[in-house]
C-alpha cells in the first residue's frame, strides 16, 4: 500500500494546491518557462512525503482549517521541489526522478532563477498567516529554508573532503533533509492549535525520522538500480559527496587510501572499483544499522505520544521509512 494510502490522504488534493500556486500567481504567464518548468518538476513523480507529514502533524491539534493546512502542505513540497533545483545544480546531477532535471531541460542560469523564486514565493504564500503572530509562519518560511541552503552550501564545500568528520555529516545531513521534515510536522501541528510540547515533540520526531532518510538514501546511491534511483548509481561519490558509507570505509587505511584516489577527473572505470570495495566492505550494513538506530529513536519519542490517534500515523511513517527503496 502507498503511504499516502495508508495514511488515509489523497494525493491529488495536495497536488491540485500545489499547482494552485503555480496558477494563481499573477507575475507568471502560464505559458512562460517558468511556469512549465514548475509544474514539469511537480508532474514527473515525488512521493509528496513533506506535505504527508505537515498533514499528519495538523492531526495532533484540535483545529481543523483545512484550507491552511493543505496550503502549508502545498508550500512544503513547494519549499522541497526548490531544493531539488538547486540540489542537482550543486551535485552536477542531470537526471531527476528518472528525467531530465530542471537545469538539464532550462540551462543553470533559469534553473537557479525557478529554484529560487519557488522558495520565495512560500514566503508570500504564507505571509497571510503572519498577521495572527503565530511562530510557526517562521518556521517554515525561514528557519528551515535558510538551514537548507546552508546544508547545500556544506554539501558544496565538502565535495571531495575525505576529512569531512561524522559530526559534520550529521549537521549537513539534519540542515539539507532532517530539519524540514521536522518544521513540516510540527507546523501542521501548531497550524492545528496544538500544545507547544505536543508540536516540540513532534518536531523531534520528524528530526531523527529526517536524518535516518538521508542516511537511506546515501545507501540506496550504493544499492539501488538506476530505475529505482531515477539517476545513475554511485552519482554521489563520482561527484564528491562524502556520506556515512564511505565515512566508516575512510577508517580502513586500506580502503581509504582509494577512495582518496577519487577526484573530479577519475575514471568511471576507477570509481566504479572503489564503488565494489565499500559494498563489500562492511560500511553499508554499519550505516544501516545507524539509521535503524535513529528509527527505534524516533519509535520511542512516537511511543509518548500515546491518547493521539494520529500515533498511529507516526507508526505508518516509521514503517514506511524502514523499508523504503526509494
Ligand atoms: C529526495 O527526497 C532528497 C532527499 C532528501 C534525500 P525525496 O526522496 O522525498 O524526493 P521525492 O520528492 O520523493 O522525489
Ligand atoms: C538531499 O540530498 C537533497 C535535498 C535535501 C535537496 P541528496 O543530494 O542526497 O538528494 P538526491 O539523492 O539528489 O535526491
Ligand atoms: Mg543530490
Ligand atoms: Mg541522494
Amino acid at each position: 500500500m502507498k503511504l499516502n494510502e495508508a495514511l488515509q490522504i489523497p494525493l491529488t488534493s495536495i497536488d491540485r494546491e500545489i499547482t494552485n500556486i503555480v496558477k494563481h500567481d499573477p507575475d507568471v504567464p502560464r505559458s512562460s518557462e517558468l511556469a512549465g518548468a514548475i509544474t514539469g518538476l511537480i508532474a514527473s513523480g515525488g512521493k509528496r512525503l513533506r506535505p504527508l507529514m505537515v498533514i499528519v502533524g495538523s492531526r495532533f491539534g484540535p483545529a481543523s482549517d483545512k484550507r491552511k493546512i493543505w496550503r502549508l502542505a502545498a508550500a512544503a513540497e513547494f519549499i522541497h521541489a526548490a531544493s531539488l533545483i538547486h540540489d542537482d545544480i550543486l551535485d552536477d546531477s542531470p537526471l531527476r526522478r528518472g528525467r531530465p532535471a530542471t537545469h538539464t531541460q532550462t540551462g543553470i542560469y533559469p534553473a537557479v532563477h525557478i529554484g529560487s523564486y519557488m522558495s520565495a514565493r512560500v514566503v508570500e504564500l504564507i505571509a497571510e498567516y503572519s498577521a495572527d503572530r503565530k511562530r510557526y509562519v517562521f518556521d517554515l518560511s525561514s528557519m528551515a529554508t535558510s538551514r537548507l541552503c546552508i546544508g547545500e552550501y556544506q554539501q558544496l564545500k565538502h565535495a571531495f573532503d575525505y576529512d569531512l568528520t561524522l559530526d559534520q555529516y550529521l549537521e549537513k545531513s539534519r540542515n539539507k533533509t532532517s530539519l524540514l521534515m521536522a518544521a513540516c510536522l510540527r507546523i501542521g501541528a501548531q497550524a492545528a492549535g496544538a500544545d507547544e510540547d505536543i508540536s516540540g515533540r513532534l518536531y523531534e520526531f520528524g528530526d531523527k525520522l529526517g536524518l535516518s532518510f538521508q542516511i537511506r538514501d546515501d545507501l540506496l546511491d550504493f544499492t539501488g538500480t538506476e530505475e529505482q534511483l531515477g539517476k545513475p548509481a554511485g552519482s554521489d561519490l563520482r561527484s564528491g559527496q562524502v556520506t556515512l558509507p564511505v565515512l566508516f570505509a575512510l577508517e580502513d587505511a586500506k580502503l581509504a587510501q582509494r577512495i582518496r584516489r577519487v577526484g573530479p577527473s577519475t575514471s568511471s572505470e576507477e570509481v566504479d572499483g572503489v564503488l565494489a570495495a565499500i559494498r563489500s566492505s562492511g560500511c553499508l550494513e554499519r550505516a544501516e544499522a545507524y539509521s535503524l538506530r535513529l528509527l527505534e529513536e524516533a519509535r520511542r519519542l512516537a511511543d509518548g505520544l500515546e491518547g493521539f490517534e494520529a500515533q498511529r500515523d507516526l507508526y505508518t511513517l516509521l514503517d514506511y521509512f524502514g523499508c523504503r527503496s526509494k
